[in-house]
């Protein structure tokens, strides 16, 4: 079970299990879209990939937001539950497993798990005494607080003082076995700056931390103590292993390892570093299992320049960005305008100008315009050229020969915004060409040849520019290859087979066997002004 399987086939990654104390913010919304353009991204490598979210459903948090709506936890988890799945329909979101942590095959996986951990010896009993963020469900040292023992992540909210018997993990004992391995794994968790934040989070010597309450009754029984409830985390954490089982399975741990595991990919925001870097990794040391491939921790959003917040009412309802704009829209701005990794901002002028800049305008129009072209200069049909007939030094096959592999460096990185800017040179540089070829003149002047290859170079251009957006815009990519004349869905994984990348990310695919579809625009103008539609408070 320990032996680490090859990766070069499959790819199995995570977004957090997301509370559901509330409905999903653009937070949630944002690391979902990203794991889903990675997913959609190694499909395209052809690879076999397995998507997991879910919802984190115990925990102190969760039973008093239950409490103030006078329900049943479990009630008020299953109302709230459709709201995530309803917004990733909306938002493309191509999950293959979605994870609850009150999910009934998950209790057996818990108790297998914390076997291994307490067989091992690194589970005793202790007194816990410290500051509690709820909203975090995390003790807080003290000189992390803010002024009158606030949380320095919910600024608005106080921490709680705790003095009770806890099950303590032995997470201290980890602390050089961690080290090694971070050593040994520099990519293991990224971008750099988490990584050196981590390092020097270790580096402070590391305290062992509790994993079981008393005085909440919204969780799991502690196996070998059932008065104590297991802490959410350690719970939430065993929800991605819980996610590997297949509908048929016993909830073994066995059969939940045998297939997908390590994962190759945790995603999550900086907020929850330490769980995912730290104390998930030396508890899967622990339990005697290989850690993942990578954590990556993104960045924080901001609106306006300012954190969102509920009592500062600017959060952004990411179902009301999507009714409005379509999904294609929201998931290409967060990706290309923000460097992943980096905290970003969303402001609604910035996002409607991006927009129009870059899918109305350079794409959408360049894609319609020389569909037109072809329509008035070729008859409609793909010019009858070869790569090899395009001088080598010609702007577009340059760019267009190169592009694939850097494209793919870059998604590789989960460079999302560099690999959008790269596909975007192509597409400029395309237009820029045209302008400058002026193939409407050399048409007058009776060089069709030349009209020709002006033509094919630039829809040979703009096809691999929409091929290699695909996994952020897949709504328009598939219409704009449908007018192209592929039959290809990228919202159909078995159609997305048929485009692996190794073909369909060359310059010089399109041939003239394909049939043009008819010009339609891909992606309309937003001619809105600023408006206050996205308040949602
Ligand atoms: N339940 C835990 C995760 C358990 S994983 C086993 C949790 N859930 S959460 O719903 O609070 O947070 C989910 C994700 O949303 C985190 O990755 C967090 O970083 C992200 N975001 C929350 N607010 C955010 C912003 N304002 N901006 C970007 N992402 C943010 O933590």
């Amino acid at each position: 079970m320990n032996q680490v399987k090859t990766t070069q086939d499959r790819f199995a990654l995570t977004t957090p299990l997301y509370y559901v104390n509330d409905l999903p913010h653009i937070g949630s919304a944002y690391t979902t879209m990203a794991a889903d353009t990675i997913a959609r991204f190694q499909r395209l490598l052809s690879k076999s990939v397995l998507l997991v979210t879910g919802t984190d459903e115990h925990g102190q948090k969760i039973e008093r937001s239950a409490q103030a709506k006078g329900m049943k936890p479990i009630e008020f988890c299953d109302e709230i539950v459709p709201n995530f799945i309803s917004l990733w329909k909306l938002l493309n979101i191509q999950y293959d497993r979605f994870s609850r942590t009150t999910a009934p095959n998950h209790k057996a996986i818990v108790n297998s798990f914390f076997k291994r951990v307490w067989d091992n010896g690194d589970i005793y009993l202790g007194q816990q005494k410290g500051w509690y963020c709820v909203s975090c469900e995390e003790f807080k040292d003290e000189r992390e607080l803010l002024p009158g023992h606030r949380c320095p992540i919910h600024t608005t909210k106080e921490v709680e003082w705790r003095d009770e018997e806890n099950y303590f993990f032995r997470l201290s004992k980890y602390q050089d076995k961690l080290l090694a391995y971070f050593d040994e794994k520099p990519d293991f968790i990224q971008p750099e700056s988490r990584r050196n934040e981590v390092l020097n989070f270790v580096n402070q010597g590391l305290q062992d931390f509790s994993i079981s309450r008393v005085n909440l009754d919204w969780g799991f029984p502690v196996p070998s103590n059932p008065t104590h409830t297991l802490y959410v985390w350690f719970d939430a954490l065993l929800g991605y292993i819980t996610a590997l089982l297949e509908p048929d399975d016993e909830p073994t741990l066995e059969a939940a390892l045998s297939k997908w595991y390590p994962f190759d990919l945790h995603l999550i925001g900086k907020d929850i570093l330490r769980f995912h870097a730290v104390y998930w990794p030396a508890m899967l040391m622990s339990a005697g299992l290989p850690l993942p491939i990578k954590v990556f921790g993104h960045g924080f959003l901001t609106k306006d320049g300012r954190k969102m917040g509920k009592t500062l009412g600017n959060t952004v309802d990411p179902v009301t960005l999507v009714d409005h704009y379509g999904a294609d829209a929201v998931r290409y701005y967060f990706l290309k305008e923000i460097e992943f990794g980096k905290d970003g901002d969303f402001n609604e002028v910035r996002f409607i100008d991006v927009l129009n800049a870059d899918l109305a305008n350079d794409l959408g129009n360049l894609l319609n315009r020389i569909l037109g072209m072809v329509k008035k200069y070729c008859g409609g049909n793909i010019p009858v050229i070869v790569k090899e007939d395009v001088p080598t030094d010609h702007p577009l096959r340059l760019i267009g020969l190169s592009l694939g592999e850097q494209v793919k460096t870059a998604y590789e990185a989960l460079a999302f915004s560099q690999a959008c800017n790269l596909v975007l040179s192509l597409v400029q540089a395309s237009n820029k060409f045209i302008d400058e070829q002026a193939p409407w003149s050399l048409y007058k002047q009776g060089k069709q040849q030349a009209v020709e290859q002006v033509l094919y170079t630039v829809l040979e251009s703009v096809r691999l520019a929409v091929y290699l957006l695909s996994p952020v815009i897949p709504n328009i990519s598939t219409a704009a290859y449908e007018q192209l004349g592929f039959g290809i869905d990228f919202n159909d994984q078995a159609s997305v087979a048929n485009a692996p990348f190794n073909v369909h990310s060359q310059w010089g695919l399109l041939s003239n066997e394909q049939k043009l579809g008819t010009p339609q625009p891909v992606f309309k103008r937003i001619e809105l002004k600023r408006t206050d539609l996205l308040k949602d408070d």
